[in-house]
């Protein structure tokens, strides 16, 4: 579609009110503090900070790592169902005001496992949450259990296995946690299992590690997403290789700010994946210890980028293109998306 040009100021209501999917969130990374203390004190868990401001100035990053240690700490208060529940429904909420059409939703059992929970605990919370969003919001919403890599293989099939009652609740399979010293080969048997199964497969990679791992999340894992895959630009014949077979990124802007993968927003190399035609899509990862929801990575971003209103209707019409939904809603919310567009006083 050839989109017409919108002005400096009216392009965040552009970005903000264009339907769009995300395809890339971590259900636990979009636990805000207040909802933390809240179970904490439900649950009876102590937390090591005092309060909701403590915990929020001590979201300073250096890279991944030290993220996820933080964020390890903040998922030790979800005990229930219903805590799950609660945690996805907050996010869906959000993402509903954001004008998020369809959500692809990541979680790990092992986490929680590793806690003493009952997998289904997990998996039953996080599913109702997504069918009430479904009657409530008229959104479309899906689960991808992503498989811990700092873990062994070993233990990612047993997560499997922990999964398979719940299997109709579960579209996909990625791989998430702390990419470097764990190439994606390492889960060559387990996703090779899970295609056998008919799950959708993802991986987590190219945020901090080299375009090596997408190449090996793309031949051995067969994936058919890449979540980040930044690194891909220091790889001529790899890019190459994601046009020719229009392999998506979930790319997530801010996310990458907070974990100094790029300096700055204006270094971020969105610009340059959308100018080679790569599948990109805009995501916000952890919005809740990255400093925005999915809007405001699209705002932000567009205005550090210098980004246009035709580049928006990529991004959103991609997010689609990139989802697992079957094509009549496909259709349906790629119809809305121009008529957004076709609408909207520029
Ligand atoms: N788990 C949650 N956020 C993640 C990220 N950005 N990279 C890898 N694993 C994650
Ligand atoms: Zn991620």
């Amino acid at each position: 579609m050839k989109v017409k040009p919108v002005s400096a100021e009216r392009l965040p209501d552009l970005l903000r009110s264009m339907p769009k999917a995300e395809l890339h969130i971590h259900i636990e990374g979009s636990l805000e503090p207040e909802l933390i203390f809240a179970l904490g004190r439900r649950n009876g868990i102590p937390l090591a900070y005092p309060d909701v401001e403590a915990l929020r100035r001590a979201y300073v990053f250096e890279h991944l790592q030290s993220f996820l240690d933080v964020y390890h700490a903040g998922t030790m208060v979800l005990r229930t169902e219903q805590d799950f529940y609660d945690m996805a429904r907050a996010y869906l909420v959000r993402a509903h005001a954001d004008n998020v059409v369809h959500a692809e939703i990541f979680f790990d059992t092992q986490t929680h496992t590793g806690h003493g929970l009952d997998a289904a605990v997990v998996i039953n919370g996080l599913h109702r949450a997504c069918m009430d969003a479904a009657s409530q919001f008229g959104m479309s919403a899906s689960l991808i259990l992503c498989f811990l890599r700092h873990l062994s293989e070993q233990d990612a099939f047993e997560a499997l296995e922990q999964a398979m009652p719940l299997r109709d609740k579960i579209v996909g399979i990625g791989l998430a946690s702390s990419e470097v010293g764990h190439p994606p080969e390492k889960f060559a048997r387990a996703f090779a299992r899970c295609r056998e199964l008919g799950f959708r497969l993802v991986a987590h990679a190219g945020e901090e590690g080299p375009p090596a791992y997408i190449w090996s999340a793309l031949d051995i894992l067969k994936v058919e997403r890449i979540d980040h895959g930044v690194q891909s630009v220091q790889d001529p014949a790899l890019m190459q290789r994601l046009l020719r077979d229009r392999i998506p990124l979930t790319v997530c802007p801010l996310s990458n700010l907070k974990l100094r993968v790029f300096p700055t927003l204006a270094q971020h190399n969105l610009g340059r994946l959308l100018d080679a035609g790569i599948v990109a899509t805009v995501n916000s990862d952890d919005p809740a210890y990255f400093g925005g929801y999915l809007n405001q990575n699209f705002t932000q971003t567009f205005a550090a980028l210098g980004l246009s209103a035709q580049q928006a209707w990529q991004l959103a019409q991609n997010s689609f293109n990139a989802s697992f939904i079957d094509a009549g809603l496909r259709r349906n919310y790629t119809d809305r998306l121009g008529q957004v567009f076709e609408t909207f006083d520029a």
